[in-house]
């Protein structure tokens, strides 16, 4: 079978298997490892990449299922001049990644809730972080840098993941 997608903005064919997960085809096709494969089961979040906009566990979407679709991953969640999306740019500046191994998953799932929830509230942030396990247990520091980065901005009146806040 023949899938075609857009992949960071960019044209994408694959053929083969339709029942492919996509963070294979991802990190072993595309070479965009940044999406990490861990648990592959859809309980860690740490392969979660954007399909149409939507945060999602890539482990379990078959290719197939993306067919005319959107995909985003870490790699290309910054627009424009921006090396870096606000909240990457935040987490940086906050010193809040340890091992970073879920932090790819996080910022995917983080990016797109802030977008959609400009005002949200410290329990709705960890709502929000439910799918996205981190095995260094760096949570609070997470939420914190979350609340203080959409504080700033909507003080600022500037935008976080393309909304004004
Ligand atoms: S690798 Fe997909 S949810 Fe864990
Ligand atoms: S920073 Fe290590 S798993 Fe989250």
């Amino acid at each position: 079978m023949t899938v075609t997608f857009q992949l960071n903005g960019e044209d994408c064919r694959f053929h083969g298997d339709p029942m492919t997960p996509l963070v294979d085809i991802l990190r072993q096709e595309r070479f965009l490892t940044g999406t990490k494969a861990v648990c592959r089961e859809g309980f860690c979040g740490a392969c979660t990449v954007h399909v149409d906009d939507e945060a999602v566990p890539s482990c379990l979407k078959p290719i197939a299922l993306v067919q005319g679709c959107a995909v985003t991953t870490i790699e290309g969640l910054s627009s424009g001049n921006h090396p870096l999306h606000p909240l990457q740019a935040a987490f940086e500046a906050a010193d809040a990644v340890q091992c970073g191994m879920c932090f790819p998953g996080m910022v995917m799932s983080l990016s797109a809730f802030v977008r959609d929830n400009p005002h949200a509230s410290r329990p709705e942030i960890k709502a929000a972080m439910v799918g996205n396990i981190c095995r260094c247990t760096g949570y609070e520091r997470i939420v914190d840098t979350v609340a203080d980065c959409l504080d700033q901005a909507r003080k600022a009146g500037q935008l976080v993941g393309g909304v004004h806040v």
